[in-house]
């Protein structure tokens, strides 16, 4: 059976970016696949945290793997730092990792770009997704179309490391959905949705209520030709819409272009919001039976003990590979 890992930041509550780029491919995937599933909050870490909401997040996270339709009797869901191993082999990978490459990283140079005191985690954070993926040998990594680079160099990390040291580790495959990779902001529908953007109206939270979803989806910009049309390049942000709405519905774009010829974006935006929020619904409610459960802290210590177990086996080959072992374990 081929093995999974795919990680998500506490950075701030999922968007339905986040699920339909990720999550919803991970509950797919757990059916026929080994499956570890991790909240990255040492990512989180890279750019200043409050405290409480950090916590908070973190457990909000894992209530919501859990109640999208993460299984855990099928997939491990563990917590990023109660699994000392990654941090472990990070350190490792940043040795094996050269400055210029990482500086090259996208998704680098837009959190750093015009900021002070940018920490040094943010420059290192590629190795450290690399040692989450490569500790449990996984095969495939599903992720959204942003992370594509970040994979990229991962594999670059294990191929580096095996011909330098030992063939340890496995290259891990990306892959990307076909529809739902890259979910536009509502407000700049060039830019992506982002759960840690200042503009609450760019996104919809998997946690907002359906007046929240209405408000913001009929706020959504979209242009001034009036006709329900798929055109990426000309109709970001309508095109946006159409895709999310697909995803949801099950609906092809091309029906609902068929569906709404003749109408304006007023039914369109209305239409959408219901199949959002009646999506949704479910997932919030065993959200809410989920959060302060002691079923969901029994979940992620078994997760991290079961992750602990498989993610030393790798470190301590690694570290032999290295010459970081006195004597054999
Ligand atoms: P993060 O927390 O930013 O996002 C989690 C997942 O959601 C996807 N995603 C999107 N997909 C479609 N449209 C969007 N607007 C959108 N925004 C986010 C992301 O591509 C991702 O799959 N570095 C990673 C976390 C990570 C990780 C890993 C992922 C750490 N270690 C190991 C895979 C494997 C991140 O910041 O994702």
């Amino acid at each position: 059976m081929k093995t999974i890992f795919s990680g998500i930041q506490p950075s701030g509550t999922l968007t339905i970016g986040n699920y339909l780029g990720a999550m919803k491919h991970f509950v797919e995937l757990q059916d026929d696949h080994d499956c570890f599933f991790c909240i990255v909050n040492q990512h989180a870490i890279t750019v200043p945290q409050d405290k409480a909401a950090l916590k908070q997040q973190t457990r909000s996270l894992a209530a919501l793997y859990l109640a999208v339709g993460i299984d855990p009797d099928k997939s491990t869901l563990f917590i990023q730092s109660e699994v000392p191993a990654h941090a472990q082999l990070a350190w490792m990978l940043q040795c094996t990792s050269y400055i210029g490459e990482l500086e090259r990283m996208t998704q680098f140079k837009d959190k750093s770009a015009g900021k002070e005191g940018v920490s040094a985690g943010l420059l290192t954070y590629p190795p450290l997704m690399a040692a989450d993926i490569l500790l449990y040998k996984t095969d495939i990594v599903p992720v959204g179309e942003d992370q594509k680079q970040h994979l990229e160099l991962t594999r670059n990390l294990a191929e580096r490391f095996n011909s330098k040291f030992n063939e340890i580790f496995t290259v891990p495959e990306v892959r990307i959905p076909k529809v739902g990779a890259r979910i536009m902001s509502l407000t700049e529908p060039e830019k992506k949705m982002s759960k840690s953007a200042e503009n609450q109206k760019s996104f919809i939270s998997m946690l907002d209520d359906e007046n929240t979803i209405t408000k913001k989806i009929k706020s959504a910009v979209t242009d001034s030709e009036g006709t329900v049309r798929y055109d990426k390049e000309n109709k970001p942000g309508v095109a946006n819409l159409l895709s999310i709405y697909s995803i949801f519905s099950g609906e092809t774009i091309e029906n609902l272009e068929k569906k709404y010829e003749g109408k304006g974006y007023g039914e369109f935006k209305s239409d959408l919001a219901e199949v959002v929020a009646s999506a949704l619904k479910p997932i919030q409610d065993r959200y809410h039976e989920l959060i302060n459960s002691k079923e969901l802290d029994d979940i992620l210590d078994q997760g991290a003990e079961k992750a602990n177990r498989r993610a030393f086996k790798t470190l301590v080959k690694a570290e032999r590979a290295m010459g970081l072992e006195r004597k054999r374990r």
